[in-house]
């Protein structure tokens, strides 16, 4: 059975990819889940936020040092013993491609183009195979257009795509106006793909402290089918990369998704719940019903229930809607 799958240019074993999580923070189970059949592995995020702090943090420091007395100068530490944030994750990569045979995908995690966006050509260096951009961003400023706000994604890609030769994706919000026409935005800005999509976590309010308070759950198999509409409606139609992210827990869910025209499915929940190893078993589940079905590979079962190629193309659209509704049985 031919497994393999086309993504940012790579040519990987398998659609498997594991997706951001503390997994990819540590090498041993980045091991393991590339003894289980992972294709490549997406790092745990470098956050906007960290890298800003430390830029300002070394700024005042260096600033501090100009300005200081020169006696007191052999009191303070020397700025090179210092590990930031920065070395950490640049080590990570280093590690990472040493340790494990498979693509190392860094990831960053922000939404402006200042400054910190200059440590993403120190990822390339440092080794990863392609970098993914992942804009997790609220519109909670009232004076900010839904234009605005896409201008913001189209200006990050270009400030990265300017100084990155590796390739990039990008995990995105489904919270567009029209995904699919930013989806092509990006695609005419340089984007290598696009992962769908960026999973927003919901606050909640303590009801007895009345504070707000952070909430993470992980996700159901359910989830998947968000994905699944848009990555269909895009497939065939755009020439980039389509990854599916959120809520993809079993071969079932990894094998609607290449039929709707996914070229790698990312899982996270499903292997934070159940251990790196569980990701052979959907692997298994996968080329066996390929195998049963009569698929001679994942190429051939890709994209064939596509908008382009589905029986009733409108499924996807609203002109199901009153039919779903009329489907429910009390
Ligand atoms: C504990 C945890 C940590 C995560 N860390 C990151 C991260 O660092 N960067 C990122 O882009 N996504 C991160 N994610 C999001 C996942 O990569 C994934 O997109 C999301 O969980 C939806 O996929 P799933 O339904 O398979 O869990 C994290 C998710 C969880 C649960």
């Amino acid at each position: 059975m031919d497994l393999t799958t086309e993504y940012l240019g790579l040519t990987l074993a398998n659609p498997l990819v594991p997706s951001a999580s503390p997994l990819s923070k540590n090498t041993d189970s980045v091991r393991k889940l590339e003894d289980a059949g992972a294709s490549a592995v997406v790092m745990n995020s470098l956050f906007e936020e960290e890298v800003r702090a430390e830029d300002q943090f070394m700024d005042a420091y260096l600033f501090n040092q100009d300005i200081g007395h020169l006696e007191a100068d052999s009191y303070r530490p020397m700025v090179d013993d210092y590990q930031t944030r920065i070395d950490e994750y640049l080590a990570q990569i280093f590690s990472l491609k040493q340790e494990v045979d498979i693509p190392v995908i860094a990831s960053l995690n922000g939404i402006t183009t200042g400054g910190w966006i200059e440590h993403a050509l120190e990822l390339q260096e440092a080794g990863a195979d392609a970098l993914e951009l992942n804009v997790y961003h609220v519109a909670a400023d009232m004076s900010q257009s839904g234009q605005d706000i896409e201008q913001m994604y189209l200006d990050l890609l270009s400030a990265l795509r300017e100084k990155l030769r590796i390739p990039m994706v990008m995990k995105l919000s489904p919270y567009f106006s029209s995904v699919a026409n930013m989806v092509t935005r990006l695609e005419a800005g340089g984007v290598d793909g696009v992962s769908l999509f960026n999973r927003f976590y919901q606050p909640s309010i303590d009801i007895e402290t009345r504070e707000v308070s952070p909430e993470l759950h992980l996700s159901s198999s359910q989830e998947s089918l968000l994905a699944m509409r848009w990555i269909a409606i895009l497939s065939g139609r755009v020439n980039i990369t389509l990854a599916a992210t959120g809520g993809i827990h079993k071969s079932e869910d990894v094998i609607r998704l290449l039929m709707a025209g996914a070229d790698v499915t990312h899982m996270c929940s499903a292997l934070l719940i159940n251990g790196p190893e569980y990701l052979a078993s959907v692997l298994k589940e996968v080329a066996e019903w390929l195998e049963e079905n009569e698929y001679e590979s994942v190429r051939q079962l890709k994209g064939c229930t596509s908008q382009r190629h589905a029986v009733d193309p409108v499924s996807y659209e609203r002109s199901n809607y009153m039919q779903v509704l009329n489907s429910y049985k009390a």
